[in-house]
């Protein structure tokens, strides 16, 4: 397939990244310090770096669990149907459930996640995530906890995939389209 040539400028530093997680990590830990145990479930694939990071500056006992919806193609726009491409192992009634996402863009893959997630009848149900671009919002979705609001940019790195692409930059970069197809 032809892949559009790009370079990557960099928009928030892997230290920035590390230090916001760290404060968000505190006030996660506050906010559920009377839990027996946290139910940390991570959408893939692009939140698996950012999971990673954050339980270990949870201090609580967690679990950790994964989930995978579909949003994305090998393209810059969104789908607006959201499915389930793998559930959780592990069931989730009565407990604490923090579900950590890469980025909210439009809020379809969020609002269908935390409905199907509601249902299950969890004690609580919080949502964090790493990104925020609240330009792009179609449906009302507000995470409790953000680790940045950014601009409508298209972002790649720490875990976020350009088609596939670019998950293993340790800091976050905007895609810049240079204009020939490869
Ligand atoms: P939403 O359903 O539109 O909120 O889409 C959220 C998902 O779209 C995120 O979990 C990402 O996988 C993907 N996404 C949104 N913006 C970007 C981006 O800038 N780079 C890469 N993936 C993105």
């Amino acid at each position: 397939m032809p892949q559009r040539q790009y370079v990557i400028d960099e928009m928030i530093s892997a230290k920035a990244i590390a230090a916001r997680i760290e404060a968000v990590a505190r006030d996660i830990s506050t906010h559920f310090a009377d839990t027996d145990k946290l139910v940390v479930v991570g959408l893939l694939r692009g939140s698996f770096v950012f999971i990673a990071d954050l339980v270990r500056e949870i201090d609580l006992p967690v679990e950790v669990d994964f989930l995978e919806a579909s949003s994305y193609g090998d393209d810059t726009t969104s789908s607006r149907e959201v499915r389930i491409l793998k559930d959780l192992r592990g069931k989730i009634e009565g407990r604490d459930v923090l579900v950590v996402e890469d980025i909210v863009d439009t809020g379809h893959t969020l609002t269908h996640v935390l409905h199907m997630l509601g249902g299950r009848k969890p004690r609580r149900l919080a949502v964090c995530a790493l990104l925020d671009k609240p330009a792009r919002r179609e449906v009302e979705m507000n995470a409790d906890w953000i680790g940045f609001e950014i601009p409508d940019e298209f972002v790649v790195g720490y875990g976020i995939d350009f088609a596939q692409r670019n998950r293993n930059l340790p800091y976050i970069g905007k895609v810049r389209f240079t204009g020939d197809e490869a």
